[in-house]
This record gives C-alpha cells, sequence and structure tokens, in this order.
C-alpha cells in the first residue's frame, strides 16, 4: 500500500517539477517578498534557510505528502520505540539513547537501557577526567599530554572531526591524536615526536577485530613495551568496544575497559564511550553540552511539524534534487576551518547508510538512493572545486554551514568568511546571463568581436541550490546539534527510499578478499594462480621492486 502511495506521491512531484522549472529561484524572490520568512525554520539560535531553493509552497507540500506516503512520523516513531530497525543485523538502532536527557525509558527488548548508558557514561568521564587532572599517570609517574585514538570508520571519524571542531574547548596540556589508516606512515608519523612516557592510547573498535585498528594497537603496543617496558602497557593503554571477551584477550585491564552496545551503530557511536578522546580533551561539562545538543535535535525531529521540521527538510529536499531533478551529488560546506573533518565524518554517515541497491525486503530500490557527498571547508573550495559548482554541466545542491560570530578567531577575519559564504550562495542562484556579461565587457572597453568570443566563458547559468544552517557559535552544543541534524536526515531519507540505513554488507567483499590475498602479498613464494591476470602482475610488480 505505502509502495503504492509512494509511487504516486513521486508522479505527483514529477509533474509539478515542470511548473517549478518555469521560474528560477531568483524569479520566485522576486515574485514573493515572503520568500525568506516562509522557507526558513528556527531552533534556538539555529537558523535553516532554505529559501534559495527551486521549490514552492506547493512543492513542499507535495514533498511533506511524499513523507506520509512513505509513512514516516510511524517508521520514526518505531525507530525511537526500539524496534529492530537494523533487520539485516536484527538489532534496534538507539544511537538516541546516548544522549537522552528526557528522563524517558529507551526499551531494548522490554528491559529500560539508560541505566547501563548513564553508569558506562559517568564511568567514562570519570576516567577522562582522571587524565585530565592529572589522577591517572603513565607508568613513571608523568602526567599525559598526548592522547592517540586508534580507530578506523565510525570509531575515528566523529571524534577526529570534533577534536577539531571544538580545538579550542581542549585543555591547553592536552593533544589528541587520531590514528586509523592501516599504512604504517599513519602511526609512525604520529609518534614521531611523541614521548612515549607521556602518551595514552585509547584502542577504539566496536568489534575489536577490525584489521586496521588491530593492527595499528599491536604495534603501538610494541612500540610501548619497547619504549617503557612489558610491565608499562597497562598504563598507557585504554579500550572502547562493544566485545569485551576480545578486549581482556588483548590484555587491557577491565577497568580500562569502556563499553557500548550492539545497537549503537559504528557511524552513530561518537555519543557514546567511542567520544573518550574527545571527553578527555573537552572535559566531562563540555562533552554532556555536545550530548545535549544532539538530544535537542531529537526532540526536534520527533515533535515539530514535517514542513518545520530542519531534519526532514533536509532530507526531503535531498530526494527533490536525487530522485526528481536527477542531480547525483551533494556537497557539504562549512564556511568554518575548524569543521574540516566534517564533510569526511559525513561521508560515511550518508554513504555508508544509504548507498544501497535494495530495499528492506532484499527487492530492487526503486529510485536512485544516496547521493555521492564530498565537501571541504569555505573559503579554501571556492578555489578548487567551485568552479565546477558554478558553470560545470552537473548541478550539485549545497549545503553551507556558517556560524555568526568566531570562537577564538580574529572577528575581522570572520566577517570576510561570513561574506564570503553568503556571496557563494547568492551567486549560485543568481548566476551571470549573456546580457549582463556583454554589458560588462563591453563598459570594460573590449571590441564587439572581443566581447562575442570571451562572452560565453563569463555567464553563469545560475538557479544552483543551497540551503545555509547558521548557527551563532561552534560550541560543543551547537557541533552536537550539527551531526544530530545530518542523522536524522540521513534515517528520513532511508525512510523515503525504504532502506535499511544502519547495516553497511558493502564493505564486507573488500575486507574478505584483502583476507586472502594478504598472506599472498606478504609472502614473494606464495603462488598468484587462481587470481585475475591483472592482481596476478600488479602483486608480480611488487616483488620484482623488492628484488
Ligand atoms: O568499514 C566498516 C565498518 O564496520 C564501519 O561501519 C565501522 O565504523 C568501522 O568499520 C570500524 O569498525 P569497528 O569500530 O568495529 O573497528
Amino acid at each position: 500500500m505505502a509502495h503504492a502511495l509512494i509511487a504516486s506521491a513521486f508522479a505527483v512531484l514529477e509533474a509539478h517539477r515542470v511548473e517549478v522549472h518555469k521560474h528560477t529561484i531568483s524569479e520566485l524572490f522576486a515574485s514573493d517578498p515572503q520568500r525568506f520568512e516562509r522557507f526558513h525554520v528556527r531552533l534556538d539560535d539555529l537558523l535553516f534557510d532554505f529559501s534559495k531553493h527551486r521549490i514552492t509552497a506547493t512543492t513542499l507540500r507535495h514533498l511533506v505528502e511524499l513523507a506520509e506516503a512513505a509513512e514516516l512520523p510511524q517508521r520514526r516513531a518505531a525507530l525511537f520505540s526500539g524496534f529492530q530497525y537494523n533487520s539485516t543485523e536484527k538489532r534496534p538502532a538507539l544511537h538516541m539513547a546516548l544522549r537522552n536527557f528526557s528522563g524517558r525509558p529507551v526499551m531494548v527488548d522490554g528491559r529500560d537501557v539508560m541505566g547501563d548508558v548513564l553508569t558506562e557514561r559517568a564511568r567514562m568521564l570519570a576516567f577522562a577526567g582522571a587524565i585530565r587532572d592529572g589522577a591517572i599517570r603513565g607508568a613513571k609517574g608523568d602526567r599525559f599530554t598526548d592522547i592517540v585514538n586508534i580507530g578506523i570508520g565510525g570509531s575515528d571519524l566523529g571524534p577526529a572531526m570534533a577534536a577539531k571542531a571544538l580545538a579550542p574547548f581542549i585543555a591547553d596540556h592536552l593533544r589528541l591524536h587520531f590514528v586509523s589508516n592501516v599504512d604504517g606512515a599513519d602511526l609512525a608519523d604520529t609518534l614521531k615526536n611523541l614521548d612515549p612516557a607521556k602518551t595514552l592510547f585509547l584502542v577504539s573498535s566496536k568489534t575489536f577485530t577490525t584489521q586496521e585498528t588491530m593492527t595499528n594497537a599491536a604495534s603501538a603496543r610494541a612500540y610501548v613495551a619497547k619504549h617503557l617496558g612489558e610491565a608499562a602497557v597497562g598504563d598507557h593503554f585504554v579500550a572502547v568496544s562493544t566485545k569485551l571477551d576480545k578486549v581482556a584477550a588483548f590484555g587491557i585491564q577491565e577497568s580500562r575497559v569502556f563499553g557500548f552496545w550492539d545497537w549503537v551503530g559504528g557511524r552513530y557511536s561518537m555519543w557514546s564511550s567511542i567520544g573518550l578522546a574527545l571527553a578527555i580533551g573537552i572535559g566531562a561539562e563540555a562533552f554532556e553540552e555536545f550530548l545535549r545538543g544532539g538530544w535537542s535535535v531529537d526532540e526536534h525531529f520527533q515533535t515539530a511539524p514535517l514542513d518545520k521540521n530542519i531534519p526532514v527538510l533536509m532530507a526531503l529536499l535531498g530526494v527533490w534534487y536525487r530522485n526528481v531533478w536527477g542531480f547525483a551529488a551533494h556537497a557539504v560546506i562549512p564556511y568554518d576551518q575548524r569543521l574540516a573533518r566534517f564533510p569526511a565524518y559525513l561521508q560515511q554517515l550518508d554513504m555508508e547508510s544509504n548507498g544501497k541497491s535494495v530495499r528492506f525486503d532484499g527487492t530492487p530500490v526503486l529510485h536512485a538512493s544516496g547521493p555521492i557527498i564530498f565537501g571541504e571547508p569555505g573559503t579554501n573550495g571556492q578555489h578548487a572545486f567551485f568552479q565546477l559548482l558554478h558553470q560545470g554541466t552537473e548541478v550539485v545542491p549545497l549545503d553551507f554551514i556558517l556560524a555568526a560570530e568566531p570562537t577564538k578567531a580574529d572577528a575581522k577575519h570572520h566577517d570576510l568568511l561570513f561574506a564570503n559564504c553568503l556571496a557563494q550562495s547568492e551567486a549560485l542562484m543568481r548566476g551571470r546571463s549573456r546580457e549582463e556579461v556583454e554589458v560588462l565587457l563591453k563598459a570594460s572597453g573590449m571590441s564587439h568581436a572581443e566581447v562575442t568570443a570571451l562572452a560565453p566563458h563569463k555567464v553563469f547559468e545560475g538557479n544552483r541550490p543551497s540551503s545555509v544552517l547558521l548557527h551563532k557559535k561552534l560550541t560543543p552544543f551547537a557541533l552536537g546539534r550539527i551531526i544530530a541534524l545530518y542523522e536524522h536526515k540521513v534515517f528520513v531519507q532511508s525512510v523515503i527510499w525504504d532502506i535499511n540505513p544502519f547495516d553497511q554488507w558493502g564493505v564486507e567483499l573488500g575486507k574478505e578478499l584483502c583476507n586472502r590475498l594478504a598472506p599472498i602479498v606478504a609472502d614473494a613464494k606464495a603462488s598468484t594462480s587462481g587470481l585475475d591476470a591483472s592482481t596476478a602482475a600488479l602483486i608480480g610488480y611488487k616483488r620484482n621492486a623488492a628484488a
């Protein structure tokens, strides 16, 4: 039933697109003085401006009808209720419990898990505090100055992104490092300038089997043993995982193991003990503020009407462009250098969640699913890929993320940063017509022939959509809010596409093949027969290079 309703909602949107296409966004602004009022939503000091889009009030109505046809309110309620939403892994997806300040229970298998959540958080924050204030020290009695998180994917990207985003909130005597790549250069370059006696390693892995993390952890262990002696290992290692038995086998003492639960997906885990590095850096109070930011969005997502609901709007705009206009990519551009890692974090959140081709029931998706997500901070991106965004043949809708005030940065710089962001959003929308270009070129003194030759290159088609997420300042609370907005946006899109956003089978095949190839690569005498000709020849090249 829902599928038929979704199909007819999409049919309505397809027909409506033809109407919308008759007018540019600039024309829509010109004809409606209330346009900004109509198409922005506030959540406390956060302002989501979605007025520079190819939409009218009717578009919004039809998009909300699509969400209703896909039973978004029911699915949202199911998600929060602890229903086994992640059907292929037979578990709920309840990362929201980690930031639940409502006092309401969160049920998993008929049991309220909030007690466990609060206990583990308190343990983790107490430990973080003891590292910060020097109550817990290294084997030789030194205060820890450097915290090295070893993890990958969801056990790295979130905390690493947040550590950079919240740099001004990190205690001056602490430095946070993140090692993820199995490329030994990552660990080697990180350790190069560290004092082992003052370095604490956090091995962060939900499964505690991930090849990259286990390889890096073993090398880090050997480094500690070499410099401080085998007996020092226990004082310099901490683990964060859901697999406590596997951690015990690695040799990390129980009091230094912080857990979470299988109902927290890896890419949604930074709210759990996976946030330990961040908690050490910014302290318990700021970490709780971060959680509260996420929680405020959970409340908004569950209670705001769909047409005033920021993550719902973000998602529906994405669906509008992905499915009805056929745009394949989506750019997220924080005008905030400290959010430099946010696009990378978001790539996992969005593309690992919605980069799927089948629906819940295993049948093919009926519409294109997750877009290609990319981004870089502004203004840097302007001097790289923005050329394509302005004049390329592919239309790429954008999100700009912007703070009204700088956090520990020069106000004049910030004014320029701010102006650049708005200028880009305006330029993308407004464009510059052939006529306008010709007038400008003529006024600069060019001949008719020169104008004719140059004008086409200087035309900007315009009508390119963007949203602006404007907030007051990048604080822990504000960061928590931004992350949760995107988490729910991804969820809403998965509902429209009928995708399970909480599994990630697409990463398995490569892992499996690597397990088969690794011994062949490591042993120059191992046979390559049975491998495809390309793979065998590439291994052959490596063997010759080493000979
Ligand atoms: O790349 C797949 C993946 O399973 C991610 O989903 C996950 O965040 C990452 O690997 C790391 O996994 P773990 O925390 O178990 O080491």
